[in-house]
């Protein structure tokens, strides 16, 4: 594996709601291709885009009617090469979103797999016959209900670890393998430069669990079986969305000589602020946790790989609301993101993310488009334990919609983001446009722009040893260390004052601080860098 992956920081498009071309109230493709030099200014040096293949849009574009192709209303496969050309161009490297757990419903290996038990493609996905009359297993999917659904046609039942309409491949299947491989080579050899892998940790199931769940005895086996059919010839990056891992389990997954993935993501931070981690259960932030994590991992996976920083995605509420300050937007936007991308990793970046963007206000359940809200809502209804003032706060705590309403490129209506009617609310709040950012010295935007300049220079930064000094009272310090060079990273995560750690030394350079100032004290959400 090349090494580009430790000077990357990828910016996640979500191209729904990125940016409208044509006036359908879809962001496009031509969107994004209007958008390459903001990327470029912003000093990303990849993307990560979320699904933009034909789909029926039961997930949004996670459930694929044909993975070889661009949907109609994102544009033409024309358009997604001009879009990678307009990045390489730009020293912009290309990850697309893989996701090979299901396919669509509608895709035509599962039409035809439907068709009849004997039919050729019927093993590509996990048929079993009724127990007793029900189910196969008691295994629940992730967006509720039981992850079987009986297909009358045949008499049997499919699995879906997510809605209906995403019906689970089946990995045990050789020539299931070989399909996924070749698509992997038909996009790598189009210049793609790797995949962020939804859920792949599910691949290989473990039908001796009582739960659904993902690193069945096979994992490893077809890991390294793409690595070897595919990944490594291209020297391809690869990221992988593994929830619930240990760092022990991550290091199986990511270590130099596995020849599986190059990374994993890790979302332990995230599931703070929730009761069990259900999203829709909100509990206050333990952010002494949320620190402890971070460290945590970085110290977990610096023997063999590189971690991933990470703090929103489209899967997400926004940062700021869930774990910033909205009294203090700016301070602790810019704290956050000095905390988690002074850390040793990849730093992803969430669209919009950069602009310290909240979450916006749904004031309906008609307001919401996701069907994992709109499914959670009916189910907590039906448990008939809520009010419908409470399931509303419920969701607006939770719910995915919450990352996924267009960016607001302007303060003209909708934001700049379409000329017609977005396909969910557009919310424009002062102060934090693109355009009113652009220009001021003092936006979340500028800070973004200066601190990624300095991660991507400093050789400390990317690959210096982590060590955590401190983590109480609200205030942490961890260090940086390469050769004789060290970056402090202090961080005060609380509204008021804190004396200044005196584990700083005195002759220190400050080279990021999101106050004007460094004083006796730290300010409220101050965050500094210091090089010694
Ligand atoms: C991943 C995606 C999520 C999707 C799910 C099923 O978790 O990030 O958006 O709903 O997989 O594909
Ligand atoms: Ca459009």
């Amino acid at each position: 594996m090349e090494r580009w992956h430790k000077e990357a920081i990828v910016y996640q498009i979500y191209p729904k709601s990125f940016m409208d071309t044509n006036g359908d109230g879809i962001g496009d493709i031509r969107g994004i291709i209007g958008k390459l030099d903001y990327l470029k200014e912003l000093g990303v040096n990849a993307v990560w885009l979320s699904p933009c293949y034909p789909s029926p849009g039961d997930d949004n574009g996670y459930d694929i009617s044909d993975y070889r192709g661009i949907a109609p209303e994102y544009g033409t496969l024309e358009d997604f090469k001009e879009m990678l050309d307009g990045m390489h161009a730009r020293e912009i490297r290309l990850l697309m979103d893989l996701v090979v757990n299901h396919t669509s419903d509608e895709h035509e290996w599962f039409v035809e797999s439907r068709k009849s038990r004997d039919n050729p493609y019927r093993d590509y996905y996990i048929w079993r016959d009724p127990v007793d009359g029900h189910a196969p297993n008691e295994w629940v999917a992730a967006f509720g209900g039981s992850a079987w659904e009986f297909d009358e046609a045949t008499g049997q039942y499919y699995l879906h670890l997510f809605s209906k309409k995403q019906p689970d491949l089946n990995w045990e299947n050789e020539r299931v393998r070989q399909e996924i491989a070749d698509m992997i080579n038909y996009w790598l050899d189009m210049g793609v430069d790797g995949f962020r892998c939804d859920v792949i940790n599910n691949i290989s199931k473990d039908f001796t669990r009582p739960y659904a769940g993902g690193n069945g005895p096979r994992l490893h086996e077809f890991l390294h079986e793409l690595h070897v059919r595919a990944l490594e010839p291209h020297k391809a990056l690869t990221v992988g969305e593994t929830w619930g891992l240990t760092p022990a389990q991550a290091l199986e997954l990511t270590g130099e000589k596995r020849g599986e993935l190059t990374m994993t993501f890790q979302f332990e931070h995230l599931l703070l602020g929730r009761v069990n981690g259900d999203k829709f259960d909100p509990e206050p932030l333990d952010k002494k946790a949320f620190v402890d994590i971070l460290a945590k991992w970085e110290i977990g996976l610096k023997a063999d790989s590189y971690p991933v920083l990470v703090m929103e995605n489209h899967d997400q509420p926004r940062a700021l609301s869930r774990f910033g300050d909205l009294d203090f937007p700016y301070e602790s936007a810019t704290m956050l993101a000095s905390m988690l991308y002074g850390m040793r990793g990849v730093g992803f970046i969430y669209q919009g993310q950069e602009l310290g963007l909240h979450d916006p206000t749904f004031n309906s359940l008609d307001e919401y488009r996701d069907i994992e809200t709109l499914n959670a809502y009916k189910e907590l209804k039906e448990s008939g334990k809520f009010t419908d003032e409470e399931l509303l706060a419920k969701m607006q705590y939770g719910s995915r919609d919450c990352g996924r309403t267009p960016i607001p490129w302007t303060r003209e209506e909708n934001g700049g983001f379409t000329s017609g009617t977005p396909w969910i609310k557009a919310q424009v709040d002062k102060g934090f446009t693109v355009e009113e950012q652009d220009g001021d010295e003092g936006s979340v935007l500028n800070f973004y722009r200066k601190m990624l300049k300095l991660k991507k220079s400093s050789e400390c930064l990317m690959d210096g040893e982590f060590e955590l000094l401190l983590n109480e009272s609200d205030t942490s310090v961890y260090t940086r260390t390469l050769g004789d060079e060290k970056i402090f990273v202090v961080c005060r995560y609380a509204d008021t004052e804190s004396e200044m750690p005196d584990c700083i030394p005195a002759d220190c350079e400050v080279i990021l601080n999101n106050y004007k100032e460094v004083g006796k004290t730290l300010k409220p959400y101050q965050a500094i860098w210091f090089k010694k």
